[in-house]
């Protein structure tokens, strides 16, 4: 299979994290006899230091007949005098908008051998395997009017949604969580107070309909923040709306340990974009502490989600396991003195996975 992919690498650690991914999808297609194109294209600060913009046309109109997206990271100290709308960052919301991706996908999982890694005690993590399917369009953050009048001592959000924005994320999820072991959905609200909460609790229930395989089960928002942490092996597929998506994906990144082990995928648009969740970490740029895992588990979900090769991806993430369990460690997820750990450099990790 022929496969062109659009690199952005970015800034900081973007580019060091991105070659390791992009060694590892060339690793696989050599082993699979597929061919991956790779369009390499600037974004964030290197692209306003090439173009004087954080999103150059031409990067978009490239993106734009890619077959998915890789993307490292934006963000450099060096242009914080600039306003918001002019600094790399910007560069980032524009494709996101462009791309149209409207279902997140934050895979939230616990790797045995980090165990220790994570707050929370190895007999709750053990085993658990979730998906966040956040819908990444709609909601609070997009809802109109977001402010009726200026004021010092007022302020006003909407939160909106329509039935066919929750349809449409909602059938992403059955269909992901059909393809999955546990087949289940928990998709997570307050219908209990909010309007729009009742219409997405409707909507999710009528679309579970159509998945009979999948067993849907909702939650409330408040007890669910307490469930993932008490009990996250109970729960398989994650649904939910943008505000309590960005929330609950981030405290479930306790899961997994490091915010350096961390994927991400944006479903629905365009061309899908993904991204690790880490940001461009100009405090280890360059050093080669950077953590490559969360970038190539992201090349992994380009393959799973954009090419349907479910084989290969599982390839890298069973590599990803290996190398952890050998004792191989990056900077921010080694442990200070204990056997049998090697702390690796970026390329380093990179080359062994
Ligand atoms: P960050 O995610 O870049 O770093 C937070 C902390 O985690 C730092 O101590 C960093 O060294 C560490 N870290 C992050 N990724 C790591 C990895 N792969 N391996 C090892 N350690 C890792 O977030 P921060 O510091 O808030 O932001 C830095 C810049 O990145 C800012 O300009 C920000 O706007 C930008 N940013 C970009 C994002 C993106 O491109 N998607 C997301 C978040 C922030
Ligand atoms: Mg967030």
């Amino acid at each position: 299979m022929h496969l062109k992919i659009a690199i952005l690498a970015g800034d900081g650690i973007g580019p060091e994290v991105t070659n390791e991914a992009v060694n590892v999808l060339t690793t696989v297609a050599n082993a699979r006899g597929h061919v991956f194109e790779y369009i390499p294209l600037l974004i964030g600060g290197v692209a306003i230091t090439a173009y004087g913009t954080p999103l150059p046309p031409e990067t978009l109109e490239k993106t734009l007949r890619c077959d998915a997206a890789l993307l490292g990271a934006v963000g450099d100290n060096k242009f914080n005098h600039l306003p918001p709308s002019e600094r790399p960052e910007a560069g980032l919301l524009r494709i996101r908008a462009a791309l149209g991706g409207f279902a997140n996908l934050r895979p939230a999982v616990a790797y045995k051998a980090l165990a220790d890694n994570s707050p929370l005690r190895p007999e709750i993590t053990d085993g658990a395997d979730i998906l966040f399917v956040r819908e990444l369009l709609g909601g609070l953050y997009f809802g109109e009017p977001r402010a009726w009048h200026k004021s010092t001592d007022r302020a006003h959000n909407t939160m909106v949604y329509t039935r066919a924005e929750v349809e449409r994320v909602a059938r992403i999820a059955f269909d992901l969580a059909s393809r999955r072991e546990k087949k289940k959905i928990t998709s997570v609200d307050k219908a209990n107070v909010l309007e729009c909460s009742q219409l997405w609790r409707a909507v999710v229930t009528d679309v579970s309909r159509d998945y009979p395989t999948v067993t849907l089960e909702h939650q409330l928002v408040d007890s669910m923040a307490i469930h993932l942490m008490t009990r996250p092996r109970d729960f398989d597929v994650v649904l939910t709306e943008n505000l309590f998506g960005d929330i609950l994906s981030d405290e479930s990144g306790v899961i997994t340990g490091s915010l350096g082990m961390l994927p991400s995928a944006t479903l629905g648009g365009k061309v899908n974009l993904y991204e690790p969740v880490h940001g461009s970490a100009p405090d280890i740029a360059g050093t080669g502490k950077a953590n490559p895992i969360g970038a190539i588990l992201t090349a992994a979900m380009v393959l799973r989600h954009s090419a349907g090769m479910e084989a290969e991806a599982k390839l890298i993430e069973d590599a990803v396991d290996e190398a952890l369990n050998e004792g191989n460690r990056t900077t921010d997820i080694a442990r200070g003195n204990v056997a049998g750990q090697t702390t690796l450099a970026t390329t380093q990790m990179g080359e062994l996975i």
